[in-house]
């Protein structure tokens, strides 16, 4: 049931970040960010950082939650559950598209329901063997691979597997880490790309491509961390024909998803331009200089005026989904 919208300025507005995801640096500084542009428009804003703060405190300290948390726990539907039961409006999809989003290989799967391309991939099962899961690979996609956590994000335990050793490693989680589960992908040497849609007004505008081109074996942790690792353009310099293909396919992830509000969808562009999903970003960063504020501002649409649609699409979801 889509809940009246009300005047922002009378909202206090709680910005979640943080929590105990891998991604915790990345999401302290969507928030920073966000609720410094929110407190500068003179909005009743507070940072709340999730690792701290018991859930059932907010129903009474805050009137909508601007999420900007990311992996785990945040963006995975579950902090989505809990506020959908205490009854706070919160930015970002639902608990079925938070959910889907957040595991890949669910994700893909309804992509190719769709003949929307992605690369092939084989599971690796936590309690299937690695020898059998490298097995597995060699009859199904060969060698290099690309390997990366089921539900991870930021790059992190993510890489290219050129030989059964080198996967062998890849597939041993390190001491402490969270990911068991993890994907083995078909490599698609390329131009990583990525497209965001935000609603605005009742509309869902999609944002202008971003590429990025780094020396880097891959966009890598220190490729999005460190700006001298990589150059970027948005809008994108890839043809036309590519970047609307993406564009167009963003917003139909957008519709298989059941996504509300805010999305960024990754992509690589491979050889002759073939162009394959990679996955969907339910809670894209929000930082200042991040990917979609850049293609925000592509757009014609600069930070502050951003994160402050952001927060009333809070109030915009269209009906009942899961
Ligand atoms: N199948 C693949 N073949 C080649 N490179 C890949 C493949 N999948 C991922 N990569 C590389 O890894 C990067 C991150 O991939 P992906 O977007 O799937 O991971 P993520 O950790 O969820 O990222 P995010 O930071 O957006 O959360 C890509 O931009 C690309 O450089
Ligand atoms: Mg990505």
């Amino acid at each position: 049931m889509t809940i009246t919208m009300p005047d922002i300025k009378t909202l206090r507005i709680g910005v979640l970040c943080g929590g105990h995801s891998p991604e915790r640096p990345g999401s302290i500084a969507s928030g920073e960010a966000a609720s410094k542009a929110l407190a500068e428009a003179g909005l009743t804003t507070e940072l709340i950082d999730m690792a701290d703060t018991p859930l059932s405190s907010l129903r009474d300290r805050i009137d909508v939650a601007l999420l900007g948390l990311h992996g785990l726990g945040g963006e995975d539907g579950k902090i989505q559950g809990a506020l959908d039961t205490l009854g706070i409006p919160y930015t970002g999809s639902g608990v079925m598209a938070s959910a889907i989003g957040m595991h890949k290989p669910t994700f893909k799967t309804l992509l190719t329901r769709d003949s929307l391309d992605t690369p092939r991939w084989v599971m690796r099962h936590p309690k299937v063997s690695v020898e059998s899961t490298i097995s597995s690979v060699r009859l199904t996609l060969g060698f290099p691979v690309f390997v990366k956590p089921s539900s991870g994000g930021g790059s992190l335990s993510a890489g290219i597997a050129h030989d059964a050793n080198e996967l062998r490693v890849l597939l041993t989680p390190a001491d402490g880490e969270p990911y068991a589960e993890f994907m083995i992908e078909e490599y698609v040497q390329g131009i990583p790309c990525t497209v965001g849609l935000i609603e605005m007004e009742g509309r869902l505008r999609t944002l202008p491509v971003h590429d990025v081109h780094t020396d880097r074996a891959f966009y890598d942790y220190r490729a999005k961390h460190d700006p001298a690792q990589r150059t970027e353009h948005c809008p994108s310099i890839l043809p036309t024909p590519t970047t609307e293909s993406m564009q167009y396919m963003a917003r139909r992830v957008h519709q298989i998803l059941g996504a509300h509000g805010v999305l960024r969808v990754d992509f690589m562009v491979g050889p002759n331009n073939r162009t394959v999903i990679l996955e969907a970003n339910t809670l894209p960063g929000l930082s200042t200089r991040g990917n979609l504020a850049t293609m925000a501002r592509a757009g014609g649409i600069a930070y502050p005026d951003l994160i402050q649609h952001i927060v009333r699409t809070a109030f915009t979801k269209p009906g009942y989904l899961p």
